[in-house]
């Protein structure tokens, strides 16, 4: 594994393979695995807010025996109090490593090529590696990845694009229904070759399908166009007369936070087909395999 991980596109087929089996093996012995990262500190650098990165990163952490700093949007200030090169050189003097939440992907890649230790990316607008790798992850727990079909359903965001890796990666069928104007990044779809496919409607990208996936429609940063985006997604709202085309014992999958009511309906988001939740728990498990393998 290279020494970062900021994208999917950096790993082999075997490294992935290997994260999952680590994180399998982390996942099973959970109360009882050593504590591979004594006297390591990981720093969070997030300027955007989060429940699932932070908690399980920070859990994580203490779980294999580290520590966490975590450092909000007010506390460093990225290239406003500072020039991004000082700011990820000196925390490299105190960090071990460190994960970054920030808007454009260009911030990121800075801060990983100024600092001179791991560099993990817990979200930038164009990809959200972590989400992506634990959903395979899932994915394989509950199905399987052999002859497998993905539908993601909505906006051709940084989720999407890091599934788009990831499936191609390991051979797993991604059918895309955006609206016109919201499809995911062209090179990205692009590299996934013959594995994803665009659809013109929801309905038809998730025939037969065997996961059902969605995000929100307007991703952080994008709260100023909310209203506009409810109108345009409307036709691309996961609800239960959709998931009745997919596959009868289909799965919802979601990265969450959810907007209920938006892109997906109460009664699928808590219906038995949903594994959400699961899906949440497998983020700490995954990025512990993650820290261990980069750090350790
Ligand atoms: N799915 C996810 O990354 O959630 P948070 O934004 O809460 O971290
Ligand atoms: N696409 C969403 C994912 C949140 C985990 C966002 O960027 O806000």
């Amino acid at each position: 594994m290279s020494r970062d991980f900021l994208s999917i596109k950096d790993l082999t087929r075997n490294e992935i393979e290997e994260l999952f089996g680590f994180a399998a093996g982390l996942k099973l012995s959970r109360k009882t695995h050593d504590k591979p990262l004594n006297n390591k500190t990981l720093g969070l650098v997030f300027e955007k807010p989060s429940n699932r990165t932070r908690v399980s990163f920070e859990v994580g952490m203490f779980e294999l025996g580290g520590n966490t700093i975590y450092l909000g949007s007010d506390e460093i200030k990225l290239g406003k109090r500072e020039a991004i090169k000082d700011a990820a050189r000196v925390l490299s003097r105190y960090l071990d490593a460190m994960v970054i939440r920030t808007f454009s992907h260009d911030r990121l890649l800075e801060m990983a090529q100024h600092s001179s230790v791991p560099v993990i990316n817990g979200l930038t607008d164009l990809l959200h590696p972590c989400q992506a790798l634990s959903d395979l992850f899932t994915i394989k727990e509950k199905k399987g990845l052999k002859d497998i079909t993905l539908a993601f359903v909505g906006d051709g965001n940084n989720v999407l694009n890091s599934l788009l890796y990831g499936c191609s990666k390991l051979g797993v069928k991604i059918n895309i229904a955006c609206p016109k104007g919201y499809e995911p990044n062209k090179d990205i779809l692009k590299n996934a070759g013959a594995f994803a496919k665009l659809f013109g409607s929801a309905l038809d990208a998730v025939e037969g399908a065997d996961i059902v996936y969605t995000d929100v429609w307007a991703s952080m940063g994008q709260e100023k166009e909310q209203k506009k985006r409810s109108r345009i997604f409307k036709p691309f709202q996961v609800n239960s007369k959709l998931l009745s085309l997919a596959k009868r014992n289909a799965v919802v999958m979601h990265c969450l936070p959810a907007h209920r009511g938006e892109e997906i309906t109460d009664d699928v988001l808590d219906s038995r087909q949903s594994i959400v939740i699961d899906q949440a728990e497998n983020r700490l498990h995954l990025q512990k395999a993650i820290l261990v393998k980069l750090l350790q």
